[in-house]
C-alpha cells in the first residue's frame, strides 16, 4: 500500500500508476494555532506500507511523523518510508559548540516507527548512519544526466568540489567530458566562486547541483561561465527548494534550468518516480 503524503503529491500519483499498487492519500490541515492535523483516507490494517513524503518545509517534517504514527494506530503490519528531499541534511553534524546535530534528531525519530528508509541524493550520506534501520540512498544524477543531453552539452560542471563525485557520476554516463568550480561560502546568501583556469568558450555547460536553496551558487558560477566564454549555460539539480525570489533571478541568469520532483514545483522536468519504483516492489 502505497501512503501518498501531502508534500509529494505528484510523485506519490506517479509512482502509483508506474507500480500499479493500491494506495491511501493523506489529508492534512492547519488548525488556527498552527497546530497540523493528518488522517489517512482509507484502511491500511493488516498492510505493508510505503509512505512518501519529503519533510521540506517544515510542516511536511511533521505531517510525516503524524504518518508513521497513523500508520501504526491504524494496524499496518510494516513502514517504509521514502523521504525524497530529506531537510537538514545540511545539518548533519556539530559544526560549532552548542549546536544540535537537525539530520541525526530527525532520522533518529523516523526510525521509531519504520522498517526501512530510503532518500534521493542526500546531502551528507553519513546520514544513513543516524538511523536504527535500514537506510539507503538513491542517486537522480543517471535521470540529470539523461535530461541534460537534450542540450547537447560540451560540458558537465559541478559548482564546488563536494559535488565532484556526482559529476563525474553523471558525465560518464552520457560520456562527456567533467569539472568542477571551486566554491568559498560567504555566509548563508552569498558565495565566491573562483575563476578557474578552463576552456569553455563557445561551449554549451550543464552545471548540476543536489540543492538549489538560495540560487547564489548557480547564479555566481554562471556568472563566470558567461564571462569566460560560454556559449550556453543551463543549470539543473535534484532538489530545488528555490527560497525567496530565486526563481526569477535563477531564469534571469540561466538558458534554462530543471529540477527532479523530489520537491515538487513548475521546474520538477525530471521525475524520480522511476528510480523509487523497484524500492517500493522490492
Ligand atoms: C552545498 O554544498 C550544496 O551542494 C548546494 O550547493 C547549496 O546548498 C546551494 O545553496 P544556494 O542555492 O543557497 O547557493
Amino acid at each position: 500500500m502505497l501512503v501518498i503524503g501531502p508534500a509529494s503529491p505528484a510523485l506519490g500519483r506517479r509512482i502509483k500508476k508506474e507500480t500499479e499498487i493500491d494506495s491511501v492519500e493523506v489529508k492534512s490541515k492547519i488548525f488556527p494555532d498552527g497546530e497540523i492535523y493528518v488522517k489517512l483516507d482509507g484502511d491500511v490494517s493488516g498492510k505493508h506500507c510505503t509512505i512518501v513524503q519529503t519533510t521540506y518545509p517544515n510542516r511536511h517534517l511533521i505531517e510525516l511523523f503524524f504518518i508513521q504514527d497513523a500508520l501504526i494506530e491504524n494496524g499496518a503490519r510494516s513502514i517504509k518510508v521514502i523521504v525524497p528531499y530529506y531537510s537538514y541534511s545540511r545539518q548533519d553534524k556539530r559544526f560549532e559548540k552548542g549546536e544540535a546535530i537537525s539530520a541525526r534528531a530527525i532520522a533518529e525519530h523516523i526510525s521509531l516507527h519504520s522498517d526501512a528508509f530510503y532518500s534521493v541524493d542526500l546531502h551528507a550520506t553519513g546520514i544513513l548512519d543516524y538511523f536504527k534501520i535500514p537506510s539507503h540512498n538513491l542517486s537522480s544524477m543517471p535521470l540529470l544526466a539523461e535530461h541534460s543531453e537534450l542540450y547537447d552539452p560540451d560540458l558537465l560542471l559541478s559548482p564546488d568540489e563536494g559535488g565532484k563525485d556526482r559529476i563525474r557520476m553523471a558525465a560518464e554516463d552520457i560520456d562527456k567530458p567533467w569539472d568542477y568550480l571551486e566554491k568559498t561560502r560567504i555566509d548563508g546568501k552569498t558565495v565566491e566562486v573562483k575563476p578557474k583556469r578552463m576552456d569553455v568558450e563557445g561551449m554549451t555547460v550543464v552545471i548540476l547541483d543536489d540543492i538549489i536553496s538560495t540560487g547564489g551558487t548557480m547564479i555566481e558560477a554562471a556568472s563566470k561561465l558567461y564571462e569566460m566564454g560560454a556559449d550556453e549555460v543551463h543549470a539543473g539539480c535534484t532538489h530545488g527548494l528555490f527560497v525567496g525570489d530565486s526563481l526569477e533571478r535563477l531564469k534571469k541568469s540561466f538558458d534554462s534550468f530543471f529540477c527532479t520532483d523530489t520537491i515538487e514545483c513548475e521546474q520538477s522536468e525530471v521525475s524520480v518516480a522511476p528510480l523509487l519504483k523497484e524500492k517500493i516492489l522490492g
